[in-house]
């Protein structure tokens, strides 16, 4: 017999379903509340509301255990590539030789972009920051390829649609950085796997030769591997809310990247980079940061510390301070801020303020030396993690659509004035 919860509201008890995933993760079904008792639930924030059932990403915030499709985040970082995690997320199994073969081939050959859409590029102001770009650039595909079409109509037009956004993205988002530099773009070279094209379209120059760095081409492939899914977080449940109205999938992952940009999501790799500088300015002392941080008049927070769902470690920042590790080691790099990272990160481990609060560094505090040992920009920081991020905001949206999900809609409670009269300007004090 399938499990209940009673509820009683008013006197009267209701019989609500309980809904158990394959994890053991139990929720009380309430689609049925209002139309059976006439109340809502209020959870602002979404702390404790599921917004869907889902079947690509598991994740034990209390134990640290970040899964697709039941693989550990541990062993795809250490053996599977970007391209190959995304089909697993997007597609649900891993890709046999041949699909694989296929999948990377139409990526590939789908990395150019529409050169009308360079010249939007040019509208932007010199210093516009990337993930703007970013978002505007994802949206007008919409307006280059505008058929929308039903995912459960047409898959083939949906491979379509998904292949050419995953070649496209890496394409605009190094345009990005090399616009704001005044720099010439680079097209991409489809003799390069994904990494390797990127970083090419990044950093190469017309007046030398380039050769991407096999040990940041492998840093680069764990990082997105890494950011590749983390189920209904922010972004993510911005891409399945704006999809639910069936906007097509490039307006939908424009939505994404724009919620992303937040410090308090993705923007936090930019800010934990900006915070150690700040304090490696303000002469090292750690300490008054920490203080700081404590102190709720001051309103600092310590970036890249804290999570929503991960209340005793972040399995993700687990892997990359090791990849951190190695790659400063191999590039010979000696960062004074990673020093002040790693002071930062004890102090804070010991203090009370953070142990109570289970606040933890995040897969975001290292992340940003990682891309600043490789060259790569702060301010294209999280254009990174929107590049690694971009499997996971399809699989969930495709994952919407298929199950043909309602348009999403959530109730509120109104606080605000009940019914009254207009008053006329000369009669308001
Ligand atoms: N520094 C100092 N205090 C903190 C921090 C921090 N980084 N994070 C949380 N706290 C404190 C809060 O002030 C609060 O204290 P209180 O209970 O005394 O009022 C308590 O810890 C709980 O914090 P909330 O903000 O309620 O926790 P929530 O789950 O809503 O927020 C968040 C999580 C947004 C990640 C938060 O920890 C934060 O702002 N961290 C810094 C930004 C950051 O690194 N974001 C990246 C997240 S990972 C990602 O998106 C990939």
């Amino acid at each position: 017999m399938s499990k209940t919860v009673e509820i009683i509201i008013e006197g009267k008890s209701y019989q609500l379903p309980v809904i158990e995933g394959t994890e053991g993760e139990k929720a009380i079904d309430i689609s049925n509340l209002r139309d059976m008792t006439g109340y809502v639930t209020l959870d602002v924030g979404y702390k404790n509301t599921g917004a869907t059932t889902s079947a690509i990403t598991f994740l034990d915030g209390e134990a640290g255990i970040l899964h697709y499709r039941g693989y550990p985040i541990e062993q795809l970082a250490e053996k599977s590539s970007f391209l190959e995690t995304a089909y697993l997320l997007i597609f649900g199994e891993l890709p046999n030789k041949s699909q694989l073969e296929k999948w990377e081939s139409d990526i590939r050959r789908r990395t150019l972009v529409n050169e009308d859409m360079r010249k939007i590029f040019d509208g932007f102001p010199v210093n516009a920051h990337p993930m703007g770009v970013l978002a505007a650039l994802a949206s007008s595909l919409a307006t280059f390829y505008p058929a929308v079409i039903d995912p459960n109509r047409d898959v083939d037009a949906n491979y379509l649609r998904i292949t050419r956004l995953i070649a496209k993205l890496p394409t605009i988002a190094a345009w990005a950085h090399k616009n704001s530099q005044g720099h010439p773009l680079n097209y991409p070279k489809n003799k390069y796997n994904y990494c390797e094209n990127f970083l090419y379209m990044m950093f190469a120059l017309p007046v030398e030769d380039y050769e991407p760095d096999p040990v940041v081409v492998d840093a680069l492939n764990k990082l997105l591997i890494l950011h590749a899914d983390h189920e209904q977080n922010c972004s993510t449940s911005t891409v399945r809310l704006a999809g639910s109205s069936h906007v097509s999938l490039y307006s939908s992952v424009s939505a994404g990247i724009s919620s992303l940009w937040g410090p308090l999501h993705g923007g936090a790799n930019q800010e934990v980079l900006e915070m150690l500088e700040a304090i490696q300015k303000d002469g090292g002392n750690v300490e008054k940061f920490v203080e700081k941080a404590k102190d709720k008049n001051d309103g600092f927070r310590l970036m890249g510390f804290g999570h929503r769902v991960y209340k005793n470690f972040d399995p993700r920042a687990k892997i990359i301070k090791v990849a951190c590790d190695n790659v400063l080691n191999r590039l010979g790099v000696n960062d004074p801020l990673l020093e002040i990272a790693k002071k930062l990160e004890e102090i804070a481990l010991k203090d009370d303020y953070f142990v109570e609060r289970k606040l933890y560094p995040n897969v975001d505090f290292y992340s940003g030396i990682i891309y600043k040992a490789i060259g790569i920009p702060t301010d294209m920081f999280t254009a990174m993690f929107a590049l690694g991020r971009l499997p996971g905001w399809i699989a969930q949206w495709y994952e919407m659509r298929k199950e043909k999900q309602p348009i999403g809609r959530p109730r509120q409670i109104y606080t605000g004035a009940t019914q009254r009269d207009y008053v006329a300007l000369d009669k308001r004090g």
